[in-house]
């Protein structure tokens, strides 16, 4: 009998939280943030896993998380309810155009060198999961990235220091500048042209002047690819700081896949507890 009026109690107050949520969300602006980028619905559950992972770090730094058109109103409420900060942004056009239309839009990464009401963010792929504090990441300098396979740098983690002449710069360029991979790893490669020769970046020993680029460690941008090869990690374990699952269509929230990758088990524990909360 007394269930119906508790039902619409329970979700009065999940809206008050949810608004509560929202305005603290937007109230705590930081010079620092933690951003990522979501271009459409499929990913919404790797963003919440990523989310998760980065608080668990018990970081006061903003999460913002940059979205598309193709992202739902769904899928951006329940973003806010986890506490993202939700930036609509359009799509930055693709200038190589001979390549597919599933390429379209990926240039638009470079966005996050606007984000100017920042001072510094810390940029992570969808589909990485922080398992270590990476908030020594926001000392290092103007650009650091991982230089991956064959001396080249992988955009899934990224440290920017925004800047509008950067930005303008970059677009400037974009029409000219080769990229390898369609979209903004090759740019970035050929913007960054010397970044192979970069110094490795040392949280406890920062380097003046402060250099153009500098090289993280595999531990901030661990491959799962990297695991598979070897069926261990080539890296100190308990040193680990993020795990990329950069395996194409294999993603850890198909999770069929567990038997087949060790590292999944790290990230079923944040998603256990969105799905089960
Ligand atoms: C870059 O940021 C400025 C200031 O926020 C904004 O006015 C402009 O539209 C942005 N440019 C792009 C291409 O997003």
């Amino acid at each position: 009998m007394g269930s119906p009026p508790r039902l619409a109690f329970v979700a009065a107050l999940a809206a008050v939280g949810l608004l509560a949520g929202v305005a603290t969300a937007a109230a705590a602006a930081t010079e620092e943030a933690y951003v990522t980028l979501l271009y459409g619905d499929e990913f919404v559950l790797g963003v919440r896993v990523l989310g998760k992972s980065i608080r668990d770090t018990g970081t006061r730094r903003d999460l913002v998380v940059l979205v598309s058109d193709g992202v739902s109103d769904y899928s951006r409420k329940l973003l806010q309810a986890d506490g993202w900060i939700v930036k609509h942004i359009t799509l930055l056009a693709n200038p190589n155009q001979v390549r597919p239309k599933r390429f379209w839009g990926v240039y638009t990464k470079l966005k996050i060198f606007n984000m100017t009401s920042y001072r510094k963010v810390v940029y992570l792929d969808a589909d990485t999961v922080v398992v270590k504090s990476i908030e020594d990441l926001f000392k290092c300098g103007k650009f650091c990235g991982n230089l991956k396979h064959s001396e080249r740098m992988n955009s899934g983690v990224m440290v920017v220091e925004p800047s509008e002449t950067v930005f303008k710069d970059m677009m400037r360029q974009i029409d000219s500048l080769p990229s390898y991979t369609g979209g903004d790893q090759g740019f970035l490669n050929s913007y960054y042209a010397d970044f192979a020769n970069s110094h490795v970046y040392e949280p406890d020993k920062p380097s003046t002047p402060e250099p153009e680029t500098q090289r993280l460690s595999t531990l901030y941008n661990a491959d799962v690819g990297l695991y598979m090869l070897a069926n261990k990690w080539m890296v100190d374990e308990k040193e680990l700081r993020v795990i990329h699952y950069t395996l194409g269509p294999l993603k850890p929230w198909d999770w069929w896949t567990a038997w087949l990758v060790k590292p999944v088990g790290v990230w079923q524990i944040p998603m256990m507890f969105i799905l089960y909360n």
